[in-house]
């Protein structure tokens, strides 16, 4: 089977080096020249572990995987011609701009040769699936294709793995043909018992946007028990896992925090609200996850302000920048939400990520970048440690201790704990404790 992927982004480039590594011949076609130049040179556009080698690997070695800005070239000869470009959030309603997804539906339809497989694998709302078929067929008279929709699950930061060793396979189809062409493409995870769900492209799409909301709502949720427990001194990370050991709630995503962020969570949530609005269906529970998660930022930015007295002029520093560990996106990334409340208030942010300074530093000018945790730590007021990266996690603050007194610790990841900073006569705050 030959595969195209349509779009080099965080799933277009994982799904196309995955596949190449299944065996593949995948060419992955992205309409960013410069992308498309910078991967042919084996360079990611982005942080992600593994992907280099795997990059190395199929592009120089086993010439498995391609890449090409030129989609007519690539959609040709394909059997399966997955689409992965973005679906934003419209500014005004939060409804999914699919604009992405109908130029690249054109494009496809100028270019079907001989019998493909069009696959939905962008989060896209229910029924774009279909819409892409009437598109095409707008082109091409005779049905000589199918649509697919094949909604991506993968974490950014363990996306490699993720896609490797999937929870399920989600395929919606309209037909045997298809569904059975999808199994066999994703035969090399039948080892691996790997479940493989097949149901209608409408229960396909629903699937992903239920997925990701609800998993929304369990942090929400956990972040309004958080605020719960410091009213009333208790500790959310006990109340956390006494809820979790149960297997009917799970003990995944009852992290405390500051919210959810990233380039899905906020977006989904919003655009599930859009279709539930728009077939008259009652999904307020995702406008109250919604709404929670927006303010939180605002509230545990004055929070900071209030305990740590901070005023016009004073210097704070800020560990974390990516949304999550292990990546360098800051889309949405409430440290950076953060940050820029503070900085309106014309409070000074030193800060150090791992990975993400880079990405971080387009998006806000206003930081002092520093080289290390240990630079950005000295002569501060407050230290808020905003994403929880390994190397956050074990600081010798005796060391931080040497340049700054009268520290005010904000562990927004709860990933310390107040003793720990007794003896240094440090303040510390943690998230719902
Ligand atoms: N990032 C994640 O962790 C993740 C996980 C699961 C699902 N998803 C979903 O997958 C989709 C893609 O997300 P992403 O983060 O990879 O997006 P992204 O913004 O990182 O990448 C999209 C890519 O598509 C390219 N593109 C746009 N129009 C094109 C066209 N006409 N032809 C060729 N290339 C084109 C862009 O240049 C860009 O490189 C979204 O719907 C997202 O919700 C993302």
């Amino acid at each position: 089977m030959k595969l195209a992927i349509m779009g080099t982004g965080y799933v277009g480039l994982i799904t196309g080096a995955c596949f190449a590594e299944f065996g593949y011949q995948t060419v992955c076609v992205d309409k960013d020249s410069n992308r498309v130049n910078e991967l042919n040179d084996s360079k990611c556009p982005f942080y992600e572990p593994g992907i280099e080698d795997l990059l190395d690997k199929h592009l120089n070695k086993t010439k498995l995987l391609t890449f090409s800005n030129s989609l007519a070239e690539s959609v040709k000869d394909s059997d399966i011609i997955f689409i992965t470009v973005g679906t934003p959030s419209k500014r005004l309603d939060g409804e999914a701009d699919l604009s992405y997804v109908w130029n690249v539906a054109e494009e496809i339809s100028e270019h079907i040769s001989k019998y493909c497989i069009i696959v939905t694998k962008s989060t896209v709302p229910v029924g774009t699936t279909k819409e892409v078929k009437k598109i095409i067929l707008k082109k091409i008279n005779k049905e000589n294709f199918d649509v697919v929709s094949n909604p991506e699950f993968l974490r950014e930061g363990s996306a490699i793995s993720d896609f490797m060793r999937p929870d399920r396979v989600v395929i919606g189809s309209e037909n045997n043909k298809s569904a059975d062409i999808m199994r066999e493409l994703y035969r090399p995870l039948y080892l691996l018992e790997t479940p493989i769900i097949s149901v209608s492209i409408e229960s396909s799409e629903i699937i992903k946007y239920a997925s990701n909301s609800f998993l929304a709502t369990k942090i929400s949720f956990i972040n309004q028990v958080a605020d719960l427990c410091e009213s009333v001194g208790a500790d959310v990370q006990d109340v956390a896992r006494g809820m979790g050991i149960d297997k009917r709630i799970g003990s995944k995503f009852l992290h405390a925090g500051p919210g959810y962020g990233g380039s899905c969570f906020p977006k989904d949530v919003k655009a599930f609200i859009s279709t539930g609005e728009k077939n008259g269906t009652d999904l307020s529970i995702l406008s109250a996850v919604d709404s929670f998660n927006e303010n939180r930022v605002q509230l545990l930015t004055d929070k900071i302000v209030k305990k740590s007295k901070l005023k016009k002029g004073d210097t704070v520093t800020l560990l974390g920048l990516s949304f999550k560990p292990n990546t360098d996106d800051v889309r949405n990334s409430t440290s950076l939400k953060i940050s820029k409340l503070l900085s309106d208030q014309g409070i000074n942010i030193k800060s150090y990520d791992p990975e993400a300074m880079k990405n971080a530093k387009l998006e806000n000018n206003e930081f002092i970048l520093c080289k290390d945790a240990y630079e950005a730590c000295k002569n501060t007021k407050a230290i808020i440690i905003g994403t929880e990266w390994n190397e956050f996690r074990a600081l010798d603050f005796n060391k931080i201790k040497e340049n700054t007194k009268n520290l005010v610790i904000f562990d927004l990841r709860n990933i310390y704990n107040a003793k720990d900073f007794i003896e240094l006569g440090f303040e510390y705050y943690g998230t719902g404790k």
